[in-house]
């Protein structure tokens, strides 16, 4: 497939949650962009301090779901490049020169070196959960921040957990696998239905908690184990200890993220601790699980059947050999890390990530980057809006405040948002003093990027 410019259709129409942002729409003008390491079109721009909207310039690589091109241009966005493909470095270094804004999946390497070469960039998306491929770090000291859509995927793990444990349960895979070699095995021995079973979810986040809700209209009853006190949805319990949720559970479910607390947290002892015949199944992330111990209590039938779709060292490539010492096991299904993989959860990702490129290029809005501070705050009527990304180093809003108290300009709002590295400031000002503003913000110490927004 080749990486062709597509065309968008004029009469496309947005859909689904797509639609709340179509008032925004209205806004003529877009953001004009400054900083020293900011755009080269200020001289067309300068003039009405706001850059149009059909100049903003998005490059959408790896054939991002379409849904986000319905997105863009209902909010006004039509300057797109959709390619297909991801482009090697030479080729990614040339487009990203003109984009403002870049969206990709896995395969496009934002490296340093890409990124010094992308001076109009304002944010990127990743049409993805992970964000390893963009090197955040330096996006960040640039004042570009970084989306993705980590939750767009929730409904897909859950639905494919829930169907492996109803098979597991009813020991399919084993059965599936015999048959396959020409046995026969006609036999109610170790098959059981979900319903009055036990369910033990490990991390009651996102993801276990919607598959808590649909294992109890099966009839399952769910416990659950998490780090923080969580809400129970419907009649799940809440228990106090790991060790307590694994000795009660028929089966048991991790969905936890991967952090050192949960580095290895099934380990031998851990299997041991389940019930004798009970299921395992994980599909949070490879780490969590000592898979050789896992093997051994599986060899032991100990543990009665287990579905890992996450592993601990995983193939960098379709061509490339899976090894783990899993493989063989009838009673084992293996999935290659497709937990969130549907063309549901891709739509999802699409409109997601293209909202937040809309609300930050409208409003501002980094709420949920991964590499920024999140500040959102509502546009006021009448106000121009000033962005101001700076350097963490004391004094910096006092320094703003000062310069604009001398100069008579009046905030009518002002939000501050620091992490370690950098401080993020949106502010409201009456129109007629936007254009000073913005001039005094550019020359405040530390500054690394400013823009207006009206
Ligand atoms: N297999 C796939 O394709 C796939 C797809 C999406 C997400 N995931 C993974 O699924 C996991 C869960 O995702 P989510 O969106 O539900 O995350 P989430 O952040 O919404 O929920 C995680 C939960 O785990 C809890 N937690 C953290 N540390 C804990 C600990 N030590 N012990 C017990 N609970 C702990 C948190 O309090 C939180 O409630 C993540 O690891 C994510 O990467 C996998």
């Amino acid at each position: 497939m080749g990486n062709r410019p597509e065309q968008i259709p004029k009469d496309r129409r947005v859909s689904g949650i797509g639609r709340w942002l179509t008032r925004r729409a209205m806004l003529p003008y877009a953001p004009y962009f400054s900083g020293p390491a900011g755009p080269s079109d200020h001289g067309d721009v300068m003039s009405q301090l706001s850059l149009d909207k059909s100049k903003i310039r998005f490059l959408l690589l790896e054939g991002v779901h379409k849904n986000a091109l319905d997105v863009l241009s209902t909010n006004g966005y039509t300057n797109i490049e959709y390619l297909r493909g991801a482009l090697d470095e030479d080729a990614l270094i040339e487009k990203i020169k003109d984009a403002h804004f870049v969206g990709i999946r896995s395969r496009t390497q934002l490296t340093e070196k890409v990124l010094d070469a992308a001076n109009k960039l304002i944010a990127i998306g990743c049409f993805c959960i992970g964000t390893n491929q963009v090197n955040l770090k330096v996006a960040m000291n640039k004042g570009i921040p970084v989306f993705n859509a980590p939750y767009s995927n929730t409904r897909s793990v859950a639905e494919l957990v829930l169907g492996q444990l109803i098979l597991l349960l009813r020991g399919i895979p084993e059965k599936n696998a015999l048959v396959h070699r020409g046995g026969w095995s006609k036999s109610a021995e170790g098959s059981w239905e979900t319903r009055g079973k036990t369910l033990g979810i490990v991390g009651y986040g996102s993801i276990g908690s919607q598959l808590s809700v649909i294992a109890e209209s099966l009839g399952m009853t769910v416990i659950y184990y998490d780090a923080v006190t969580k809400l129970p949805l419907g009649n799940a319990r809440q228990i106090g200890s790991m060790d307590e949720l694994l000795a009660s559970a028929d089966v048991v479910t991790l969905h936890v993220p991967e952090i050192p607390s949960t580095r290895n947290m099934m380990r031998a002892e851990q299997f041991a601790k389940m019930k004798k015949g009970s299921i395992f199944i994980n599909a949070a992330r490879g780490t969590c699980v000592d898979i050789d111990a896992l093997a051994e209590a599986i060899k032991s039938k100990h543990i009665g059947g287990a579905a890992i779709d996450v592993f601990p060292k995983e193939p960098k490539a379709n061509d490339e050999i899976f090894e783990s010492p899993l493989r063989g096991l009838d009673n084992v299904i293996l999935t290659p890390h497709i937990g969130g993989s549907t063309l549901e959860a891709q739509a999802n990702i699409g409109l997601e990530v293209a909202e937040k490129f809309a609300r930050y290029s409208d409003s501002g809005s980094t709420l949920s980057a991964v590499n920024f501070p999140e500040v959102a705050v509502p546009l006021q009527p009448g106000k121009h809006r000033l962005l101001h990304i700076h350097k963490n180093v004391p004094g910096v809003l006092m320094n703003i405040n000062r310069v604009f108290a001398e100069n008579n300009i009046n905030i009518s709002a002002q939000s501050l948002m620091t992490n370690d590295a950098i401080g993020y400031l949106v502010m409201d000002v009456d129109k007629e003093y936007s254009t000073v503003a913005l001039e005094k913000l550019q020359q405040i110490e530390g500054t690394i990027r400013t823009r207006v927004l009206f």
